[in-house]
């Protein structure tokens, strides 16, 4: 009795190990620089923010997005004239899929791809920068 419970508390532990492991990894998920991390874009509005962990997770491919639309360079889409409202209520940029059909239409939700001057200092005060280190305003 005493050597069974000795292995059963073993067992236990070890699946307890386990569980706080894969808690901490997924945590950690939405760090993970593979997948291009948490992107949050500042122009021509700040702020709208993407999570690669919430699309990734969702099972969707790498292609599904890169090369076309987006390249796999943070500050890339940034940089075209037509990175607005107008060409992702046209089926551009996020607009592919956030069209009320595959996700919520972009004409929708506002706040939640918005996260607003508010909800990028707050995120920029606890969290490293990503990928916009170029700094030109
Ligand atoms: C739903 C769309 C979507 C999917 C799926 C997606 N990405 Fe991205 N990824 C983006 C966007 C948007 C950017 C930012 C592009 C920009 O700013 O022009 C980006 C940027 C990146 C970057 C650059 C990050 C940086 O800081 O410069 C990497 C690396 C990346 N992605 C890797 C991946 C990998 C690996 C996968 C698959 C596991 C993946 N992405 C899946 C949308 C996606
Ligand atoms: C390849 C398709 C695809 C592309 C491209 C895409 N998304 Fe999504 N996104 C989805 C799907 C599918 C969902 C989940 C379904 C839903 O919420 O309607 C989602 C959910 C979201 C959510 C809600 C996350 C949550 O908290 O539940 C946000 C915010 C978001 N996307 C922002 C963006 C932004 C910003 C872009 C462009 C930079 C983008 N997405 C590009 C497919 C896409
Ligand atoms: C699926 C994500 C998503 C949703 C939903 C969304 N936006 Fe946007 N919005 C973007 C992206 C991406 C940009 C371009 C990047 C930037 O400005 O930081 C942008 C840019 C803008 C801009 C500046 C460019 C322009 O078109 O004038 C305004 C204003 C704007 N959004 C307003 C809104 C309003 C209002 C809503 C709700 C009716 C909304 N957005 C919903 C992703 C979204």
């Amino acid at each position: 009795m005493k050597t069974l419970n000795k292995t059963l508390l073993a067992a236990l532990l070890a699946i307890v190990t386990a569980g706080l492991f894969i808690v901490a990894s997924q945590a950690m998920g939405s760090d993970d620089e593979e997948d291009g991390g948490t992107i949050v874009f500042t122009k021509p509005v700040k702020a709208v923010i993407f999570e690669h962990s919430i699309h990734v997770e969702m099972g969707m491919d790498c292609d599904s997005c890169h090369d076309d639309p987006f390249e796999m360079a943070a500050g890339t889409a940034e940089e075209n004239d037509d990175f607005n409202m107008k060409a992702l209520y046209e089926g551009k940029y996020c607009g592919m899929c956030h069209d009320g059909e595959t996700a919520f239409a972009s004409n929708t939700n506002c706040t939640a791809c918005h996260i607003g001057v508010k909800g990028y200092n707050r995120m920029m005060g606890t969290k490293e920068k990503k990928g916009h280190g170029s700094g030109h305003h």
